[in-house]
């Protein structure tokens, strides 16, 4: 540690706000300085409940000065004007600029940070980082890649995201499908647990009950999964007599498209 001292995430939202609380959760890497901004103050005032470790401003310009990483977190429509505001304030010869933008690639960042500096230095270190939204509690899955960063300022950004969770470091082409599998699975794996729910309130339980119900289900399949080491067929063919209660269900679900239902949805969350 030591490369990176001053912090700067443009776009303090649901995800720039959850980078900036698990950096400030982890006062042990070593980090002097982070600062987050946002266009409200409203915004502005759940990153100070971070507490006083978390500067904030309005002011994109004179956060991002100086910063040794710049995370850009706002909406991909805002990322380009975003970088044309801060580009003429970054320093290219030390700053890596880490955008957790989903879907915009290396090639579109160098097009929006492209300046001639005059001494070689015409393109920062570029990352793209893709958590999920458990990084708020410690438990995303976060896809990085890098364009151009030196291996020092790299393990340094890993390790920072590697104390929010799980890091898989992927060329650049596997974005789309981490993103798919992690970030917009995050809304997969609720979409099943909310269908499951609502099964529960019409065969008869309260919504309360089947809540409680199905996520402790799903905490027993995964602790058999985790404990385990076995795969989910193996998980599934230990409750599954044939001809049996599960295998009729299972099958019901087959036939109404199950696996491929969640096999297109992977595959059209990874279009543009
Ligand atoms: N949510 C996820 O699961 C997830 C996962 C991976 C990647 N991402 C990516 O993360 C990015 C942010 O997503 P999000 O869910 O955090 O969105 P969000 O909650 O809407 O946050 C975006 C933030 O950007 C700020 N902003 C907009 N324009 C700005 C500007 N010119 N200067 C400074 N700040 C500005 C907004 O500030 P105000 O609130 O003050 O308007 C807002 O707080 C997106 O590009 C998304 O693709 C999200």
């Amino acid at each position: 540690m030591g490369n990176i001292q001053k912090i700067c995430i443009i776009g303090g939202g649901n995800m720039g706000r959850a980078i900036a609380g698990g950096i400030a959760a982890n006062p042990g890497s070593g980090m002097k300085n982070i600062i987050v901004t946002a266009r409200t103050r409203e915004t502005l005032g759940k990153i100070e409940a971070l507490g006083p470790a978390v500067k904030t401003s309005q002011d994109n310009i004179g956060a991002a000065a100086g910063a040794d990483l710049v995370i850009i977190a706002v909406k991909p429509w805002q990322t380009r004007d975003v970088l044309e505001e801060i580009r003429p304030v970054l320093d290219y010869g030390k700053c890596t600029v880490a955008s957790v933008v989903a879907g915009i690639s290396f090639s579109e960042l160098k097009d929006m940070l492209h300046k001639d500096t005059g001494d070689g230095n015409d393109m920062p270190g570029l990352m793209r980082i893709i958590p999920n939204t458990a990084i708020a509690l410690g438990m995303s899955t976060t896809f990085i890649a890098a364009c151009g960063v030196q291996p020092e300022i790299y393990k340094e950004v890993e390790d920072i995201f590697g104390k929010m969770g799980e890091v898989v470091a992927v060329p650049e082409e596997m974005m789309p499908a981490g993103t798919a599998l992690a970030s917009c699975g995050i809304a997969y794996a609720l979409k099943y647990l909310d269908a499951a729910i609502q099964g529960g309130t019409d065969i008869g339980f309260s919504r309360e009950e089947a809540r409680k119900i199905v996520i402790n289900t799903m905490k027993g399949a995964i602790a058999l999964l985790e404990t385990g080491g076995t795969s989910p067929q193996e998980e599934i063919d230990k409750v599954t007599t044939p001809g049996g209660y599960t295998a009729k269900g299972l099958a019901a679900m087959e036939e109404y498209g199950f696996q491929e239902a969640v096999m297109q949805g992977l595959l059209k969350s990874m279009q543009r």
